[in-house]
Formats: C-alpha cells, structure tokens, sequence
C-alpha cells in the first residue's frame, strides 16, 4: 500500500518525523524563516493526505475544494483562526491544534512579558547598552510593582488557568473574566469572576488570553482602553485582532494606560512603521507565547501524532471543533 504524504508548511527538524516514516512521506517547506507561498501550499494541497500547517496559513475554502484527497490538517498551535473550520467541515476535512503541551510555556511567556513591561525591563537593558547609565537616581527607570496588585485574565483557559496560579506567587489579587465562570480557579487560586467592564476598571493589570472569535474581535478598543486605570499595563498574549490597535496606541501616547506588552500584531510580522514601536511603554515580541525548544518539540509530535491518528483511522487526540 503506498504511504500516505504529508505536506510541512515550515521547516521542522528532520529527525522528528523518523518515527512515522513507515507511515508517510513528507515533503516540507525548506526556508527557515519565509512562510511557505500561497501558490505553493495550494499546489501541494491538490495531493497530499494531510497538512502540518502554522498560524499564518491559511487554510480556507479556496484551499480546501482543491484537497481533493486531504483528511486533516494539524496547526501548529492552539488558535486555529487561521482555519475555515466549517468549510473543513464541508469537504471532512478534520482539524486539530495543540492545546495543553503549550499551557505552562505561554503562560511563562505572558508572565515574563508582564514583569519586562512593568519594570522596564527592555528600557533598562538598552539604557545601559546605549551606554546612558552615568549616575544613579532615585527614580532612574523605576517602574510598576507587580506584587499585590490585581491581574485581570480575560480568557480563562488553560493558559490564563496557568498565568494565575503564576500570580499567587506574586501575591496578586487575581479577577478574570470568561465565557463560563471556572469553579476550580475560584477555589484553588483564589480567582474571582467580573464582568469585562468591572475587570477593565479594578486591574492594574489586564491580561488579554482570549481565543480570536467573532465575539473577541476588537473586543480591547476605544471604550475598554477608556475604562482602565491610567496606571493600568495591558498585556497581549493571544491574537492581535482582539486590539484596535489605533486606540491602543492613542491611550498609550496619551498616557490614558500606563504601558502595554505584546507578544501578537493584528498583521505579522508588524510592520516597521507601526507606530506602536515607537512607544518608549510598549514591549514588543515576535509571536514568541510557545516558542521554547522543548514545548515546540511536544507540538510537533502533537501534530504529528494527531496526523497518524487521523490517517490511520484511530482518530485525533486533539480534535477542534
Ligand atoms: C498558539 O498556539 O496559538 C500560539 O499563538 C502559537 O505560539
């Protein structure tokens, strides 16, 4: 029987699909840091079985009425926004994402970007780089504290699960606000439920962690930018179009928010001239949530496994939708 083909929309180490040789054969986009062309992935997905893809694919009806033979696509990621799920749905086509094995590495990520924003963390470093530091002052780069404070999660999944139990250890008042209210969170971590304005109004911190919906789509705008502390740090570790980001950079430059991290841009790469890196309070981040050697490790075998799963008539482990 001839061994089902996979296409690998980026460059992944080669030594990770030997295990599944016996299974397939893989074809793989070989530039490291180019996506794979549009008109590439449409030509390989005429044929393949499955698709290993990433988050700036797109995999939408155009892509799938041609994939005449594909049975999954495995997105290296959590989010699958960048997948028409009901249009896979129509060509039974089944999607999967890699929920779990990320959690605590995220959450790492947004705690590390909270603490870098907070206390200047990035300022501080190019400070003594650019070669500045002649003097200490009292207030020389003093920043925000973090502990006691409130940390306001929108989005209370795994990951913003993750991110409290980060914030007991601060000692942080932790409010967050979610879809269903998360009884465990209550209990363990102390989490209490607000609504998104109140959350907005009582946090020092708010800690974007929501999945990119119609419902969250420029959910942080004008009117939640308005409603924060004007000591407030907004933190984005989720999708870049939950901000509009015009607003973001006018309560920023007008110093109605104290200073913002963000990890994800409505377009990415960003763009240089975004004037939102100009911005001495804004930490930036390259789309790095999950990004360590060992949780990019545990995905690729997620997607991997989920492929062989779905292939070999067992079924996904982390089917979506
Ligand atoms: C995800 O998994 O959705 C992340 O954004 C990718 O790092």
């Amino acid at each position: 029987m001839d061994k089902a083909s996979i296409y690998i929309t980026r460059k992944i180490p080669k030594t990770l699909l030997s295990n599944y040789e016996e299974h397939f054969t893989f074809r793989m986009w070989e530039k490291e840091d180019e996506s794979v062309p549009r008109d590439v992935l449409l030509e390989e997905a005429k044929t393949v079985d499955g698709l290993l893809t990433v988050l700036s694919d797109q995999v939408d009806e155009a892509l799938l009425s041609q994939a005449v033979n594909l049975k999954v696509v495995a997105n290296l990621a959590v989010g699958y926004n960048n997948i028409d799920l009901s249009a896979a749905k129509k060509h039974n086509v089944l999607v999967t994402n890699t929920p779990d094995v990320l959690s605590e590495t995220t959450a790492d990520l947004g705690f590390a970007l909270l603490m870098a924003t907070a206390r200047r963390i990035i300022e501080a470093n190019e400070f003594i780089k650019n070669g500045e530091w002649k003097d200490w002052a009292p207030y020389l780069l003093a920043g925000a504290d973090i502990h006691h404070k409130t940390i306001g999660i929108v989005g209370m999944g795994r990951i913003g699960e993750a991110i409290a139990k980060r914030a007991t250890g601060f000692n942080m008042n932790i409010r967050y606000h979610n879809r269903s209210r998360k009884e465990d969170a209550e209990k363990n971590l102390g989490a209490v439920y607000s609504s998104f304005d109140d959350l907005l109004k009582e946090s020092d911190f708010i800690v974007s962690v929501v999945p990119l919906t119609k419902e969250t789509e420029n959910m942080f705008n004008k009117d939640a930018f308005q409603k924060m502390k004007s000591s407030a740090i907004f933190i984005n570790i989720s999708r870049g179009d939950v901000v509009e980001e015009s607003a973001l950079f006018e309560a920023l430059k007008e110093n109605k928010i104290r200073g913002a991290g963000l990890d994800v841009f409505r377009e990415e790469p960003i763009h240089s001239d975004n004037p939102l890196i100009g911005l001495k309070n804004v930490v930036c981040l390259p789309h790095i949530g999950s990004a360590s050697d060992d949780t990019r490790t545990a995905m690729i075998r997620l997607c991997l496994d989920n492929i062989k799963g779905v292939i070999g008539g067992m079924g996904a482990k982390t089917p979506v939708g």
